[in-house]
């Protein structure tokens, strides 16, 4: 039974956020609680960082210079205390968790359960028989570990999280980078072009921070469970564009779920990445399924909660085929973009079959919760 992650599972979401992070996460921010501040975030990206790193222990991402291009997707990581220990834990690309421009509630407990896939490989694909007809969920957390996740992307009001989200900056080393995630929000009522505008008003806030880059989640089931924003290209076309309007030369990613089909992920590129409008696509988020506990019933409680996004081990698979998609698209020279490989990397050979296939930067959610050496690991 794995235990101790820096998110507590048993816990609220909103005590994660009080009194967390947990287990090795907080022991780090402990040690370093005697120290200058100031000479700890130079220190850090050299000698805290146990890893040889690469080219001479460094690498470059979107033109930002990091030890190694690795770390922590958008969500276990939800504040600035969050962010300093997973810096400190040598993870040196580390997304705060999506925000949005109004505090949104989280979903009810509980938030996170394990999962437990029936295939030999223990890997799903998004369209599978097992998606459709229920996967085991409960409380017994298990290598190769999968799990999932319903949140609803709650977010603090941005009064909140700007002061926050810029201390986190700050508080990064000299080759470690920040990166800040939002989305916009479907509130009741509101029309598209309101829905555009929302996102453009949240990369503002982002903006005001001092943000040297910003990833919009496109793929999270905000249009509606079951709907993501990303299953429309050409209304993610129309707002990456009016963001881009407003952030200038700051470079946009867009984080995307898994896209079965290449005429929609090549159609996805053309009004994203065509337009001028996003230089980095990070994939995958968690692939949709229906969980179910051991007498079959609905896993998780309440409306709309039937089904939810699968992390982890199980969707190592459509990660690494999402990545070698867009790396043979770019291959073709059409575009060029960077590339953020992102599901199921649970270790150092998970972390290089992803560069092998095309991602500049690696970061891993799941495991490096439960796995805070990860990253020293590489
Ligand atoms: C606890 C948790 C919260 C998450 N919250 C967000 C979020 O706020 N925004 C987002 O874009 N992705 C979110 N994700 C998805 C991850 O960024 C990632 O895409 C997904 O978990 C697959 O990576 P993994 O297999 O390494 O977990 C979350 C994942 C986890 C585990």
């Amino acid at each position: 039974m794995l235990e101790n992650p820096c998110y507590d599972v048993k816990l609220t979401y909103e005590e994660n956020y009080r009194r967390g992070p947990f287990g090795r996460f907080a022991e780090v921010l402990e040690q370093s609680e005697a120290k200058n501040p100031s000479d700890e975030a130079a220190q850090r990206g050299e000698a805290e960082q146990g890893h040889a790193g690469e080219q001479g222990g460094q690498a470059s991402f979107l033109g930002f210079t990091v030890s190694k291009p690795f770390g922590i997707p958008a969500g276990p990581l939800l504040n600035s205390h969050f962010t300093d220990a997973a810096f400190r834990l040598g993870f040196d690309m580390c997304t705060y968790k999506t925000v949005r421009t109004r505090a949104w509630d989280c979903n009810p407990f509980p938030n996170i359960l394990a999962i437990h896939p029936k295939t030999s490989t223990g890997f799903i694909a998004a369209d599978s028989h097992e998606t459709e007809e229920g996967l085991l969920a409960d409380t017994d957390y298990q290598e190769p570990l999968s799990i999932s996740n319903s949140f609803g992307v709650p977010s603090q009001d941005p009064d909140v999280w700007q002061p926050d989200m810029q201390l986190a900056m700050q508080h990064a080393g000299s080759r470690q980078l920040l990166i800040p995630s939002f989305q916009g929000s479907r509130a009741t009522g509101m029309s598209t072009a309101d829905y555009v505008r929302d996102h453009v008003t949240a990369a503002k806030l982002v903006m005001e921070t001092g943000a040297k880059l910003v990833e919009m989640n496109t793929s999270c089931p905000n249009e509606g469970p079951g709907s993501l924003l990303c299953d429309n290209p050409d209304l993610v076309g129309e707002i990456c564009e009016s963001v881009k309007n407003e952030i200038g030369d700051i470079p946009l990613m867009i984080k995307l779920a898994y896209i079965p089909d290449d005429v929609t992920l090549q159609h996805m590129l053309d009004v994203t990445v065509g337009h001028g409008s996003v230089q980095a696509i990070v994939a995958i988020n968690t692939i949709s399924a229906r969980l179910v506990d051991s007498h079959g019933k609905q896993a998780l409680p309440g409306e709309g909660r039937e089904r939810s996004g699968v992390c982890g081990h199980a969707i190592l698979r459509s990660g690494l085929d999402m990545v070698s998609r867009l790396d043979a698209i770019r291959e073709r020279g059409e575009y060029d973009f960077s590339i953020i490989g992102v599901g199921g990397v649970a270790s150092a050979d998970d972390y290089r079959n992803y560069r092998s296939q095309g991602a500049d930067a690696v970061q891993a959610a799941t495991a490096s919760m439960w796995n805070p050496g990860l990253a020293a690991s590489l």
